[in-house]
């Protein structure tokens, strides 16, 4: 990756987004962290940004407050020109929320937040700051494995993330006059909090996990950073519009 690029990661308070973070500061970026409200989780994501040699900041973004993107930009436009910017060159869409249940148990505010936030947020995020976006840029969307396989319980949050798919595509095309890659990237069962902390502190759930990938584990979260900083990089400038599977192999 050129040295000296600007991202911005969502959600890089915890997860894979602190380690998309890191893994993109290590490799040159300054890094815009942004976070709903744990500013302790984002100071501590900007310790390792800088622990690599990066420089981050960190700026607060509810990504299911679409009403608040105005005001966000802003702040966002004054962190840059703190920098001696005025372009943005990668935007990470990785905050996200999972809420399982099957057909019968999902309510409609289940239903609302996860798309409110996985698809309303990442799409109206996206249309405020793609004018920010330098030419040559790169939009990442967070997606997941369950968009290709199926696994009981999961219906509402796999069709939220089968639509950020769908975005990136279509956003690939409106976006690819201007020089910019969108892709989405799909991770399998990583050891995050996510969904409670299952695929990292239950036994039992990791054990079930690995028997169905092909690499016999679950993925650690510096996996799926290390694939988006890839992602991102040069070496990738001629791949727009696809869905990168980091999985180990997932219920292949
Ligand atoms: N871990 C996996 O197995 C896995 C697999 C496939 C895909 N994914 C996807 O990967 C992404 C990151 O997940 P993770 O594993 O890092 O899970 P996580 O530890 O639960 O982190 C989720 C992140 O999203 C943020 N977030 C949720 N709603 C938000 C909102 N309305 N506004 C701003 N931020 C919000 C969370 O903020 P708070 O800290 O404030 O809650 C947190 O930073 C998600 O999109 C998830 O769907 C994860």
């Amino acid at each position: 990756m050129a040295i000296d690029r600007i991202a911005l990661v969502t959600g890089a308070n915890r997860g894979l987004g602190r380690s998309a973070a890191v893994a993109l500061a290590a490799r040159g970026a300054r890094i815009v962290i942004t976070h709903r409200g744990d500013a302790a989780g984002a100071d501590k994501t900007a310790e390792q940004v800088r622990a690599v040699g990066g420089k981050a900041a960190v700026l607060r973004l509810d990504i299911s407050d679409v009403s608040s993107f105005a005001s966000f930009t802003s702040a966002l436009g004054d962190q840059l020109e703190r920098w001696g910017a005025s372009r943005l060159d990668i935007l990470v869409n990785n905050a996200g929320v999972g809420i399982f249940g099957p057909l019968e148990a999902v309510t409609i505010d289940d239903f609302d937040t996860v798309m409110g936030t996985n698809v309303r947020g990442t799409f109206f995020l996206t249309q405020s700051l793609a004018p920010l976006l330098a030419q040559g840029g790169r939009v990442i969307n967070v997606s997941t494995s369950l968009t290709r396989h199926t696994s009981p319980a999961t219906s509402v949050y796999s069709a939220s993330k089968a639509a950020v798919e769908a975005l990136s595509r279509t956003l690939a095309a409106e976006l690819g006059p201007r020089g910019i890659r969108v892709n989405s990237i799909a991770p399998g069962p990583t050891a995050t909090d996510f969904n409670g902390g299952a695929m990292r502190d239950d036994a039992e759930t990791r054990r079930g996990l690995a028997g169905q990938t092909a690499l016999g584990r679950v993925g650690e979260p510096e996996e799926v950073g290390d694939a988006v900083a890839a992602l991102a990089s040069d070496d990738l400038r001629w791949v727009t519009a696809q869905r990168v599977e980091v999985s180990g192999g997932a219920l292949l």
